[in-house]
């Protein structure tokens, strides 16, 4: 049996991927399948949280259990539905895989191909940091935890850029996962470090997605009886 050491902590936690529209039909998307997030919340639940799940788009899957779940399509709806939901959390996770740009216009009607006009250009525009504002507006004693989906590039390793995302973001907690091939997204399996705003860093080895969720629960709970 798990141990119920979540017991009195509302929590909110986000999964999946989000869609910004191009027109009625089209979207920008992302391959999050909510797998990460979904683990995140049932194991919450499982140890004792009142846990709600903010999803996005994601694979089929099974509600998890005891969760309030509520269902969100683009980083504007999922924005909305975090700030919400944080004013009374003790513990916020953000596992969605969040659009950083959405097109800057939404058209009205399915862009049709024509002969007579060039093809179109998208123009992207940023959307806000869902996290870094959770993390500038949060309250006294919640415990803010960030995820970094890195590639490592020819500028740092995976691990680097999670240690400078840390940083930069300023959540108390953060896992980094590794996003290139074969890596977390639609996977079963998950791997990664968690980091901890105080220096702390723990290898998560490669397991399944519950086995993370575990590791970033104990985490948590360290965290929580500091
Ligand atoms: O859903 P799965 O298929 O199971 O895959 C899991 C996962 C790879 C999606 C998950 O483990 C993961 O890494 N989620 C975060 C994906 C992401 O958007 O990472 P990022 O490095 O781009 O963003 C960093 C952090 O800021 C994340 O906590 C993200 O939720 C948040 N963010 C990002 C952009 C934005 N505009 N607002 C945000 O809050």
């Amino acid at each position: 049996a798990l141990p119920r050491d979540l017991e009195g902590l509302r929590v909110v936690v986000s999964a999946g991927g989000t869609r910004e529209p191009l027109d009625p039909v089209r979207y920008l998307g992302n391959r999050s399948s909510g797998k990460q997030g979904y683990a995140i919340a049932r194991v919450a639940a499982q140890r004792g949280a009142e846990v709600t799940l903010v999803a996005g788009h994601t694979a089929e899957l099974p509600p998890p259990a005891g969760v309030d779940l509520r269902h969100v399509s683009t980083a504007a709806q999922l924005r909305d539905a975090m700030q919400e939901r944080a004013q009374d959390a003790d513990v916020v996770v953000m596992a969605a895989a969040v659009a950083d740009f959405r097109p800057s216009a939404r058209a009205e009607f399915k862009i049709k191909k024509s002969d007579d006009v060039p093809d179109p250009v998208v123009t992207l525009t940023r959307n806000p940091d869902i996290l870094a504002e959770l993390v500038q507006k949060r309250r006294a004693g919640q415990a803010i935890v960030g995820f970094a989906a890195e590639t490592g590039d020819e500028r740092g390793s995976v691990l680097d850029h999670g240690r400078a995302k840390l940083a930069r973001k300023g959540c108390d907690l953060l896992v980094v996962n590794s996003v290139g091939e074969g890596g977390a997204f639609e996977a079963e399996d998950n791997a990664g470090w968690l980091l901890a705003a105080d220096g702390a860093e723990r290898p998560i080895p490669r397991g399944p997605k519950a086995q993370l969720a575990a590791t970033l629960w104990d985490a948590v709970a360290e965290f929580m009886r500091r």
